[in-house]
Formats: structure tokens, C-alpha cells, sequence
């Protein structure tokens, strides 16, 4: 992507914090007893207050997938990624929750995720989620100028390595800005020739690591869309989107 100029940050900046918002609501609605359908309504009408719009609604990256039907992605304990929430999922006490939310604001668009672990959620699994915001913010840490993107993916990967979890390929992160999905991908684990593209000032970028408790095989469902491991084992999934700056990273789904 090309750097944003400082009037466009003023804005992106402004799209992020409401995609945090709509983010942070949308996760303290979560609770047992409440179906996935019902997190995405909330986090519709929630978008609707706050005067953004979700660019995942009606989304088809290709002619053979289906558009994406809802309004957030809601990826429940064994689901990885891009969650179509259905009635028939009831969030029960220990699941975990993932919630990705997109959002455009003024010609802007913020993506940020967080696994909300609900009520006696097992120390295993507690600690996937830990271990992949620690991972999040690993990779966020090496997102520095003059830095490359390989960076990013090598900090996220050696944060997770000791751990022994599965680290998703097939889905990464990415540049964001006026579009949803930009260059340069940023892949959640290091592999030698890639990810040469030089950080610079004013790219705004998705990290966003997505890590299995056991392996990283990943299935997709006959919805076209829902991710899940192929072990049925759990996973979570954590994404900020940052600002590279002259020093350190800027952090811009964030509620000021
Ligand atoms: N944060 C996700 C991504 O970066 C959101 C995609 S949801 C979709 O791919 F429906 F729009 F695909
Ligand atoms: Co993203």
C-alpha cells in the first residue's frame, strides 16, 4: 500500500477508534445463552449508531465464493476465522468467541479482533488466548520503519513456537486503509524469501495472528466461509490495526 498522508491518518485514525467500539460493545454482549446470530445483530445495530458501515456484508472475493452474509465474522471454540453466526449456535459457559470486525467510517476502514473467552473457560484454552494476544503484540512490537514485513511474521512465529500450537497459513494479515484487504500480506510465521516489502511511515496494517490449539489444519465448512480445525480442537484469533511511524507503532483500534 502506499503511505497514508496526514490528513488521511487524521481520518484512518477516526475509522479505527469506531471499529474498536463497535469491537468492544459487540464483545460485552457476548454471554452464555446468546446465539452467534444474535452477536452479529448486535454488533449491526451497534455499527448503526456509531455511523460506520461493515464492508464484510455481501463481501465474494471470487466467483465461486458465496457473499459473505453477515455483518461481523463470530468464530466460535473449533471455528478459526470468518464465523457466519447462526441461531443454532448457543454460546455456552466455557466457549471461547472469536469476533472480527470490520468497519468503513468517512472512506476509512478499521479491522480489529479479540477472543472473548466466556465464563469457566479451561487453563488450556485460557492460555491459547494469551499466548495469542502476547502474539499479537509480538509481531505489532517489530512493526517498526525500515523493518520488513518478515519481521512481523518471524516475531509472531517465535512468540508461538515454544508453545507448541498450530500457526494458520492459509490466512494472514494485511494492509488497511481505504480498502479492505491491500498489499503487502503478512503472513503469521517467517518463510526465507518472503515478506521482503519494506515498512514505511504511514502504512496502516492488519496484524493478525490465528493459532490452533493442536494442528494447524484448517477445514471450510459448506457455507463456503466458516474456517475451522480440522482436529476440532480450539483456536483464537487476536488483530489490531497498526500505524507505522517514525518510532514506535501506533496502535489505532484502540477506544481513546
Ligand atoms: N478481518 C477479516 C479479514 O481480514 C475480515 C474478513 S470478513 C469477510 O479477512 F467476510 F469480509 F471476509
Ligand atoms: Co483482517
Amino acid at each position: 500500500m502506499k503511505p497514508l498522508s496526514a490528513d488521511e491518518i487524521v481520518k484512518m485514525r477516526e475509522a479505527c477508534r469506531i471499529s474498536a467500539e463497535v469491537l468492544d460493545r459487540t464483545c460485552n454482549f457476548v454471554k452464555e445463552g446468546v446465539t452467534a446470530y444474535d452477536i452479529d445483530r448486535f454488533a449491526k445495530q451497534t455499527m448503526a449508531e456509531l455511523g460506520c458501515t461493515s464492508p464484510c456484508i455481501g463481501y465474494k472475493p471470487s466467483s465461486s465464493t458465496p457473499a459473505f452474509p453477515r455483518y461481523i465474522c463470530v468464530s466460535v471454540n473449533e471455528e478459526v476465522i470468518h464465523g457466519i453466526g447462526t441461531l443454532e449456535r448457543v454460546i455456552r459457559d466455557g466457549d471461547i468467541v472469536s469476533l472480527d470486525v470490520v468497519t468503513t467510517y468517512n472512506g476509512f476502514v478499521g479491522d480489529n479482533t479479540r477472543t472473548v473467552l466466556v465464563g469457566n473457560v479451561s487453563p488450556e484454552i485460557r492460555k491459547l488466548c494469551e499466548v495469542t494476544e502476547g502474539a499479537l503484540y509480538a509481531g505489532i512490537s517489530a512493526a517498526r520503519a525500515g523493518n520488513r514485513v518478515s519481521d512481523i511474521s518471524r516475531a509472531i512465529e517465535r512468540f508461538v513456537k515454544p508453545h507448541g500450537y498450530g500457526i494458520v497459513r492459509e490466512f494472514c494479515g494485511h494492509g488497511v486503509g481505504r480498502s479492505m484487504h491491500e498489499e503487502p500480506q503478512i503472513p503469521n510465521y517467517y518463510s526465507r524469501g518472503e515478506g521482503k516489502t519494506k515498512l514505511r511511515p504511514g502504512m496502516t496494517l492488519a496484524i493478525e495472528p490465528m493459532i490452533c490449539l493442536g494442528s494447524r489444519l484448517i477445514n471450510t465448512a459448506s457455507d463456503g466461509w466458516t474456517i475451522t480445525t480440522r482436529d476440532g480442537k480450539p483456536a483464537a484469533h487476536y488483530e489490531h490495526t497498526i500505524l507505522i511511524t517514525d518510532g514506535d507503532p501506533e496502535v489505532l483500534t484502540v477506544l481513546s
